[in-house]
């Protein structure tokens, strides 16, 4: 089975979103688990502290190498891979994703305040992963959104199988727009060659709209994926 545990100090906000829809039915039907572990817990104050004033000064206060080494020796048991949510982090892919999900899981760290003590990196081989050159005020949402992207990808979650081999990046490239009935809303058709029947023209279309848009929004992905087609004709 597929298991995630996260490492934060706001277990009730798990599972949250997480609960809802094919990922909480999956949850529900045993398909993945979720560990949530308080790390207060691991403090050793009556206060339960699990954070302090950053060594040389300066605003925010920092999480304890103490407190979340214990609570990362409790919970990091086996092989999973132990990522800790970070704005500095490897920006988190669908390739990533993929092989995440394709593994045995993972123990998710959430960060808070202005972060977490260095030293704790190193020592417990944390992954910094990303998901956007952004700033939240947590990880827990982060850890929401690398679960979420995983949990769909787990065999048998999603409803069709084949909806996830079309998506945006399943190629490296965005995905083509989608329409349904009415056939017209408000003077907008849908096109015609969605209607013709003609499964061969359909697909081209498709591909055809899908390379557009990756070239119209994604220039980052156009690049790589040229290089890749051109790549590949040099090994034909
Ligand atoms: C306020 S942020 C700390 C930001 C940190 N001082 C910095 O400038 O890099 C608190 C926590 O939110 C999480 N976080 C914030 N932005 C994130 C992002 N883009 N991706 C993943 N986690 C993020 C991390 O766990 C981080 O430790």
């Amino acid at each position: 089975m597929w298991r995630i545990s996260v490492l934060t100090i706001f277990p009730e906000v798990f599972p949250g979103p997480l609960a809802a829809s094919l990922a909480g039915k999956a949850l529900a039907a045993g398909a993945w688990s979720l560990d949530v572990v308080d790390i207060r817990t691991f403090a050793t104050d009556k206060h339960r502290t699990v954070d302090d004033t950053p060594a040389g000064g300066g605003p925010g206060m920092v999480m304890k190498a103490d407190v979340l080494g214990r609570a990362i020796d409790a919970t990091a048991t086996d092989e999973r891979p132990r990522l800790l949510l970070s704005p500095r982090g490897v920006p988190l892919t669908q390739a990533r994703v993929e092989t995440l999900a394709g593994g045995p899981g993972a123990v998710l760290l959430c960060g808070r305040f202005e972060g977490i003590d260095e030293r704790v990196i190193a020592a417990r081989g944390l992954e910094e992963v990303s998901i956007g050159d952004y700033v939240l005020s947590g990880g827990e949402i982060a850890a929401m959104v690398l679960i979420d992207a995983c949990v769909r990808l787990i065999p048998g979650v999603m409803g069709a199988a084949a909806s996830g081999e079309e998506e945006s990046f399943a190629d490296g490239l965005l995905e083509y727009p989608h329409y349904t009935r009415p056939q017209n809303w408000e003077g907008r058709s849908i096109p015609d060659v969605l209607l013709s029947g003609d499964h061969g023209r359909i697909a081209a279309w498709r591909r055809a709209e899908a390379e557009r848009l990756t070239r119209e929004r994604r220039p980052d992905l156009w690049a790589a994926f040229l290089q890749r087609v051109r790549a590949g004709s040099r090994t034909e």
